[in-house]
């Protein structure tokens, strides 16, 4: 396998050697029609697979019948998405407002943070991500040293260890606008915080008048096996940013937040010319629908705990993550492991920690395409012993 080399683009990714040109269900194609199982999604994003016949058909609809109008005019499929959305999430978390990115919903999660308190520090957590724009660099660790770039950061920002509920309490003060987490680390690793953690960040935030910012860029619209992290830890925050899954390959995102907090924005407060669009919108509605009435969560759940079960062995040691975020602690390198499963037929992620191999499959994920992972795994096993 060659890796493809590019005449014009920016070559910032380092490519893995598959061209996909189709896809069907949970498999890739490239033009010579090798088929790869996708296990990775395009960074979490194909939630329902490829060519999902409803979703495509509803894209189709909406592109034949309006592509594209601005927030400036009120839409009914915008109306519907968001209600849908609100729906699928906690119920405090009535009100949202559509963008286009992971990284663009938490520079205005953390700027509502920060405006409406008045105050000028976010805590953040070690190992965190949560994007490359500036403020969203500013509280992801390690931005310093790679994609940061900014002479500073736009506001203080102080990072907490893992799981330390005595630091993470004594770090929030009278000046901190809010804490922001992951409910599960994503590019860490599917990295698991404990219950204590998250519910000593609610409590931290209602003890000092901050705002908790969920970061579900990764982890939301059902990828854990319930709507949202934060139904699967009983923690609802302020404000919860959503994307990738959400638009099932249709880029879009979403901040979610209460009532109370919507009121204080003002026209003007928020801003963006394609969030909210109506394609985007179609897509939302549809794959929120499809969750719903494919009984997709309790899938996550089924399959994902099967993949936990009967995957460590070989390479693997231990699994971590909820659902299908799922991080597969590997011996050799992570990326040793996916290249080596590719070579296999099957396409999985790597992440920032160099012995975690992530899996982010689509929800449609199917038994019979566990045990291919599971053959895949053995053919490596068998390999390295040789
Ligand atoms: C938890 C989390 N937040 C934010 C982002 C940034 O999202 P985007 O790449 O859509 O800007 C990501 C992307 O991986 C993410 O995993």
């Amino acid at each position: 396998m060659t890796i493809p080399q590019t005449a014009n683009l920016t070559e910032v990714y380092p490519l893995v050697p598959f061209q996909p040109i189709t896809g069907q269900g949970v498999f890739l194609r490239d033009a010579q029609g090798r088929e790869v199982l996708d296990l990775y999604g395009g960074h979490a994003v194909a939630s329902l697979g490829y060519g999902h016949p409803r979703l495509t058909s509803a894209i189709k609809k909406q592109a034949e019948k309006l592509l594209f109008q601005s927030n400036l005019v009120a839409m009914n499929i915008r109306d519907e998405a968001a209600e849908k959305l609100a729906d699928f999430a906690p119920d405090e978390l009535s009100r949202v407002f559509f963008v286009n990115s992971g990284s663009e919903a938490n520079e205005n999660a953390l700027r509502i943070a920060l405006q409406s308190t008045g105050r000028s520090k976010i805590i953040a957590v070690e190992h965190a991500f949560h994007g490359r724009t500036g403020a969203a660099a500013a509280v992801t660790w390690g931005a310093k040293k790679s994609w940061y770039g900014f002479p500073h950061t736009p506001f203080d920002v102080t990072f907490v260890p893992r799981n330390d509920v005595a630091a993470l309490r004594e770090a929030v003060d009278n000046n901190t606008a809010g804490i922001i987490i992951e409910p599960v680390q994503g590019v860490a690793g599917a990295f698991d915080f404990s219950k204590e953690f998250l519910v000593a960040a609610r409590e931290s935030c209602n003890q000092n008048s901050a705002m908790l910012i969920l970061d579900e860029v990764q982890t939301g619209v059902g990828r854990l096996g319930t709507p949202f992290g934060a139904d699967l830890f009983g923690v609802t925050p302020d404000l919860l940013t959503t994307a990738k899954a959400l638009g099932g390959g249709v880029p879009c995102a979403a901040i979610l937040m209460t009532d109370s907090l919507a009121k204080d924005l003002g026209p003007g407060a928020l801003g963006s010319t394609f969030g909210g669009a109506p394609l985007a919108c179609a897509a939302i509605k549809t794959v929120l629908e499809i969750i719903e009435e494919e009984n997709l969560l309790a899938n996550i759940k089924k399959i994902g705990d099967l993949i936990r079960n009967k995957c460590v062995f070989g390479p693997i040691l231990e699994v971590q993550g909820a659902g299908f975020l799922i991080g597969l602690k590997t011996k050799p390198r992570a990326a040793h492991v996916r290249d080596a499963l590719l070579r296999c037929g099957i396409l999985t992620g790597t992440s920032s920690d160099p012995h975690v191999l992530r899996l982010l499959p689509p929800f449609i994920l199917e038994e019979q395409h566990v045990n291919l992972l599971l053959q895949a795994l053995e053919e490596f096993k068998s390999e390295t012993l040789q």
